[in-house]
């Protein structure tokens, strides 16, 4: 990329004056004559499930073949398992939302992988405890306590900002590890409070990442329906797991007996939240261990995958000079070189819609899967009790017949007058009855530390470093995305 005078530069007059639709008409058909960004080789026509499940051993996404972008649905069968990958928004439609009742158990292989860490949390858990655990959780993420979150977010991210503006400029930082500290440390604060310190969030993700590395992404016994082969697990890697899980859970207990300790009452912490469902008069109040799994389903499912879509921003706002412009032009029109907050977030179109359209590229988690409890159709395929389900944002975000450009950043697919994807063919936060408890938080957060970066820094890819996909629950750059900081002049009003 050429960086010159980047972030100088102002969007053309034509782009200031023009709506959205032309805005993507326009961008639509810049984007035919340019690269695309990093994507994943498919796999050879001609290869057969065993070569592809090979392929997959490294990148769960190169299991697909390019037919598989542009089919509605496909089925695979591996020795005692079936599976049904569902690749247009009707089928997505039916299984996780209108047969619901069928498909809301998660598959044995994501159960297995997460089960020692999360125990019965809603994020695992299903029937009747996933619907009880599901309302208990839910205030805890309501519309009245965002705006006190927001503040954790822009402070948290306005201490990066601090730091960075110490750090040579080219001296290069990881960006994806900067973004993993940075979301720790404002879901940290969120769950557990002010109290908590950058020492016990760190602790925590040191312990998921050490899961995460001993618990395989495709476990042989459940992909293959065999479970003799159980019998051939390793030991040692059972009980590296088992440790890395109780090394979570302690810091956790820590922190909440401290919390329930010093009783504060203006502490508006989700584990305050939790903790008053626990004196409820529903059928199932929480119990103690119950606030401590959901305290990790939460810290889990809202760290990694916010820190890895804004790692994924960074790279395509570089990827793509007149997209950062834009931004950050709206930025100086809107903030005026202040601190954003809470009210700023539906003004920020443009950083929303790079938000939006680096999460319809490289989908956090890329992967849904979900085990049939009885007998359906899927289009034409049969579904089995015991099949499993795949419904999968990367293809589906990407699919042949659903997007024009699939593979090419276009934010201006989603300005606000621009007519919204469908929800069953967009859905990085998943859709229907399980959809992500986070949604707001997460869109929230992901403009917000955005917003007061940008502000700020021009982030620039190291030159010689070649961007890679890694795809395991989450999907990342692999080994990280080294990047320069430029810093921006301060906004001067004119
Ligand atoms: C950009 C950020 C995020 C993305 C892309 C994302 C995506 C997702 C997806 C796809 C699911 C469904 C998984 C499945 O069905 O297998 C999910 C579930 C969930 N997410 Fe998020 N999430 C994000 C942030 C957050 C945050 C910040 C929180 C909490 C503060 C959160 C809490 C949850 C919970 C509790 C569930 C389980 C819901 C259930 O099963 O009923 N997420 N998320």
């Amino acid at each position: 990329m050429n960086h010159d005078n980047a972030s100088y530069v102002t969007p053309s007059k034509e782009r200031v004056g023009s709506s959205d639709k032309q805005q993507l008409a326009e961008a639509l058909s810049r984007a035919h004559h340019i690269e695309p960004p990093v994507t994943v080789a498919p796999a050879p026509a001609s290869a057969g499930i065993l070569k592809r499940m090979y392929r997959a051993q490294h990148n769960l996404l190169s299991i697909w073949r390019e037919k598989d972008y542009s089919v509605y649905t496909t089925h695979m069968n591996l020795a005692n398992q079936k599976y049904v990958v569902c690749n247009s928004p009707d089928t997505v439609r039916r299984v996780f939302l209108e047969q619901h009742d069928n498909y809301d158990r998660k598959s044995p292989q994501m159960r297995r992988a997460l089960i020692p860490l999360l125990k019965d949390g809603l994020f695992v858990s299903d029937g009747d405890l996933w619907s009880q655990r599901r309302r208990q959780c839910a205030p805890s993420l309501s519309n009245a306590l965002l705006p006190n979150f927001c503040s954790v977010m822009t402070a948290s991210a306005n201490e990066t900002a601090e730091r960075w503006a110490e750090q040579p400029q080219d001296e290069p930082l990881d960006m994806l590890t900067e973004m993993a500290h940075l979301t720790a440390r404002i879901i940290g604060r969120t769950i557990f409070g002010d109290d908590t310190t950058d020492d016990e969030a760190e602790q925590v993700v040191a312990g998921f990442t050490e899961y995460q590395r001993h618990s395989e992404h495709l476990d042989m016994a459940d992909t293959l329906g065999l479970p003799f082969l159980r019998l051939l697990g390793n030991p040692l890697r059972r009980n590296r797991i088992r440790y890395s899980a109780e090394q979570v859970h302690e810091v956790i207990d820590r922190i909440i007996d401290r919390r329930i300790n010093t009783s504060d009452s203006n502490q508006h912490s989700m584990i305050d939240s939790f903790m008053t469902a626990l004196e409820g008069s529903e059928g199932c109040p929480m119990g103690r261990e119950a606030v401590r799994n959901e305290a990790i389903v939460m810290f889990m499912a809202g760290h990694e995958t916010t820190a890895n879509a804004l790692a994924w921003c960074w790279y395509l706002l570089d990827y793509d000079q007149q997209a950062m412009v834009c931004l950050q032009a709206e930025l100086d029109e809107v903030l005026k070189g202040r601190t954003p907050r809470y009210e700023d977030v539906e003004k920020l179109h443009y950083t929303m819609a790079v938000f939006e359209e680096a999460m319809r590229l490289y989908p956090p988690v890329p992967l849904l899967t979900r085990q049939a409890r009885g007998e359906d159709q899927v289009r034409n395929r049969e579904v089995r009790p015991g099949t499993v389900l795949i419904v999968c944002p990367w293809l589906m975000h990407r699919h042949r017949k659903l997007w024009e450009a699939p593979d090419h950043f276009v934010p201006e697919r989603f300005l606000p007058k621009v007519p919204r994807p469908d929800k069953f063919t967009y859905f990085p936060f998943s859709v229907g009855h399980r959809v992500c408890l986070g949604k707001r938080f997460g869109l929230y957060e992901g403009v917000l530390c955005l917003a007061t970066l940008a502000q700020r820094f021009t982030p620039q890819l190291v030159p010689s470093h070649k961007v890679e996909i890694e795809c395991r629950l989450t999907l990342r750059p692999k080994g990280g995305l080294p990047m320069t900081l430029q810093s921006r002049k301060p906004y001067k009003r004119f």
